[in-house]
């Protein structure tokens, strides 16, 4: 029996881009089955700009200032996943909040992370306001995306213990690792169809 063809993703990151460079490595050594067709970015001096160029991934820069309306921007965006045949959205660090453009065309088809196990510190910085409140337990969170900012049915989480001689730096550490595992295991369950939403619950088939 032919396999069949894999399917095209795409990484949106606004930053440093190791959540991009752990999903490179993961699609490099088989554990995720997709052609890794794009990175998006919106800030010129994201690193993961780099790292796609090192990695030979295709790059397109959508800077939302070069945009008069963020529904326009979205429409670019757009524009180049279709162009591209992109079946999977990946966010990994794209600081913006999706709009209804991208996410109708892409319903159920985007994935985010988030360094904090949702629904408790949302927002850009979630480690640090975690390790600020003095949670001993924190963690990591990827969901699907809806409207609103790190909100959408959870997919996978894990947990991370805040020890006593953790630092906010250490934290971050043990967060970023975890990450970088969870991301490639939801991303791996997704293009294998075991993942069934319904309402707010995803369902995952064993
Ligand atoms: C990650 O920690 C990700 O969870 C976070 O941005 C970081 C990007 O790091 N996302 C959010 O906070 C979303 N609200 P990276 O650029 O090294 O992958």
């Amino acid at each position: 029996m032919e396999d069949a063809p894999l399917k095209n993703i795409a990484v949106f990151a606004s930053g440093r881009g190791s959540n991009f460079s752990a999903i490179i490595r993961a699609v490099k050594k088989g554990k995720i089955k997709a052609n890794l067709s794009l990175l998006i970015s919106d800030n010129p001096k994201a690193g993961a700009i780099a790292r796609a160029k090192r990695a030979g991934v295709k790059m397109a820069l959508v800077k939302r200032e070069d945009f008069s309306s963020k529904s326009d921007f979205e429409k670019r965006i757009i524009q180049h996943l279709q162009d591209n045949k992109i079946e999977l959205v990946i966010l990994a660090g794209f600081m913006r909040v999706l709009g209804p453009d991208l996410i109708q065309t892409f319903n159920q088809r985007i994935l985010n992370i988030h360094p904090a196990i949702l629904p408790s510190f949302k927002g850009a910085q979630g480690i640090k306001d975690a390790f600020d409140y003095g949670v001993k337990v924190t963690g990591v969170t990827i969901h699907f995306v809806d409207a609103e900012m790190d909100h959408g049915p959870i997919v996978l989480q894990a947990q991370v213990l805040v020890e006593e001689n953790d630092t906010l730096e250490s934290l971050e550490k043990k967060i970023h690792k975890i990450e970088h595992k969870l991301y490639p295991q939801a991303i791996r369950l997704f293009l294998e169809g075991k993942l069934r939403v319904e309402g707010r619950k995803v369902k995952i088939t064993p």
